[in-house]
């Protein structure tokens, strides 16, 4: 079966797709042995062969119930094929895909007879796909997003873009409406249509507008918002991980909020040693985490900590699968606002590089010496935002990767860390 399924996947991978359609078609679209998978479907799909592509969606839906970029492919076909209802059928959705698209026609300040709208799916984790409104009249186009993620994303628009709207429009796309649909709870986010694409390399130019934004982001502090936001949870048990994404470095991240009181940091060494033991990690690697606990705790650097000053507002899903480069505007993008929190500043450019997978090098010149980055605390939030890198890269790399990298990695991060400590104990 295992092989069936690798032999399968070849084929696929290796474009041999007219050859093979020809004499497996009919197998295919009916699934054989269970056998189906996704390159086909999207195959049919970008060659609009709708009709086929709706056959194959409907067998790979019902195979895997919880793919989401499935359903929005199927829901794709139907609406091709003007199959409204059985549109929001995959999609899960009691209110029809036509009246969604309306609503969302709506919002659009133009004329509804001079718009063109179509439902599209352009990817993301937390949306039921996008409604793409094109202008007959002039160039502009806008995009509503049917997100899922519907509670954050309404609170950072009506609360945080309503009130830093200035700031935050310098580097988002320009929001136009928010409709929450409670029948679904579902929430249609428009916006202004960005022309971009996500980076694909990192650069110098890139890096420095990727600081830019943070900047911007973590220019709203915890004390400018924390009468129009609830309060985080401070009480928040350290983990590392979740089992499902066990190399996601979001649950980790997100545990960091409470890194200001000394039974995070307890915590955060014991399930370090853990897995390290668990992963059976070199002795050199657990030497290196044990030189980290004894900087952190001995020094107790997380008492100078404090939420009001230290902590800000956090995009809370800081990666490239969310930046948008216009190269001939020469400006970057960031969208998605459904994962924003506060939090200590640094954890959204401990999220981007450790995504980009820089090496300390990088990070040095990049973010820790660049005179663009902004520090409210210089040395404090460098201490900890290599505090925070060192513990997601544990997350993020595998066990051989971890134990070989100590010398663009680990090591030089621990130094550096080391003398901004005794700077501050000096200072
Ligand atoms: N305003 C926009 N301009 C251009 N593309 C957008 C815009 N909003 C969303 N997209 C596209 O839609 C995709 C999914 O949107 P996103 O907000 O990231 O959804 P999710 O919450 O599911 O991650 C993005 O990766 C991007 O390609
Ligand atoms: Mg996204």
């Amino acid at each position: 079966m295992n092989f069936l399924r690798k032999a399968y996947n070849i084929l696929n991978n290796q474009k041999l797709f007219s050859l093979y359609d020809k004499f497996f078609c009919k197998i295919r679209t009916k699934g054989f042995l269970g056998l189906i998978n996704d390159s086909y479907f999207k195959k049919l799909i970008r060659d609009k062969k709708w009709l086929k592509a709706s056959k194959v969606g409907e067998k790979l839906v019902s195979q895997y119930h919880s793919d989401i970029n499935n359903r929005r492919n199927l829901a794709r076909c139907y609406w091709e094929l003007h199959e409204y209802k059985l549109a929001s059928k995959a999609l899960k959705l009691d209110m029809s895909l036509e009246d969604i698209v309306l609503k969302s026609k709506a919002q659009i300040p133009v004329a509804t007879e001079f718009i063109e709208s179509k439902y599209l799916n352009l990817g993301g984790k937390k949306n039921l796909g996008i409604i793409e409104h094109k202008s007959k009249l002039r160039a502009e186009m806008y995009y509503t997003k049917i997100s899922l993620k519907s509670d954050n994303e309404k609170l950072f628009y009506k609360e945080i873009y309503r009130t830093f709207g200035s700031k935050i429009q310098s580097i988002t796309p320009k929001i136009l409406s928010i409709n929450y649909i409670e029948q679904d709870n579902i929430t249609l986010v428009t916006t202004e249509k960005v022309e971009g694409k996500r980076p694909d390399t990192v650069s110098r130019s890139l890096l420095d507008s990727v600081i830019r934004i943070n900047n911007v982001i973590t220019s709203i502090r915890y004390k400018d918002i924390n009468n129009l936001i609830e309060q985080p949870d401070f009480n928040t048990e350290f983990k590392l991980f979740s089992d499902r994404k066990p190399r996601n470095p979001r649950v980790l991240l997100k545990s960091f909020i409470a890194i200001h009181k000394r039974e995070a940091n307890e915590k955060l060494f014991r399930l370090i040693y853990e897995r390290m033991h668990k992963l059976q990690h070199s002795i050199e690697s657990i030497k290196l985490i044990k030189r980290l606990e004894s900087i952190i705790l001995s020094s107790k650097i997380y008492e100078k900590l404090e939420p009001e000053v230290h902590y800000s507002i956090l995009h809370g899903d800081f990666g490239k699968d969310n930046l948008l480069n216009n190269r001939k505007e020469e400006k970057l993008y960031i969208i998605d606002w459904g994962s924003f929190r506060t939090g200590p500043s640094w954890v959204d450019i401990v999220n981007i590089m450790v995504n980009l997978k820089l090496s300390f090098t990088e990070i040095k010149v990049y973010y820790l010496s660049n005179s663009e980055a902004y520090f409210e605390d210089r040395n404090i939030e460098q201490i900890f935002f290599l505090y925070t890198i060192l513990v997601a890269w544990f997350i993020t790399m595998s066990k051989d990767e971890f134990d070989k990298q100590h010398e663009n990695y680990l090591k030089p991060a621990i130094n550096y860390l080391e003398d901004l400590i005794l700077t501050v104990k000096y200072s």
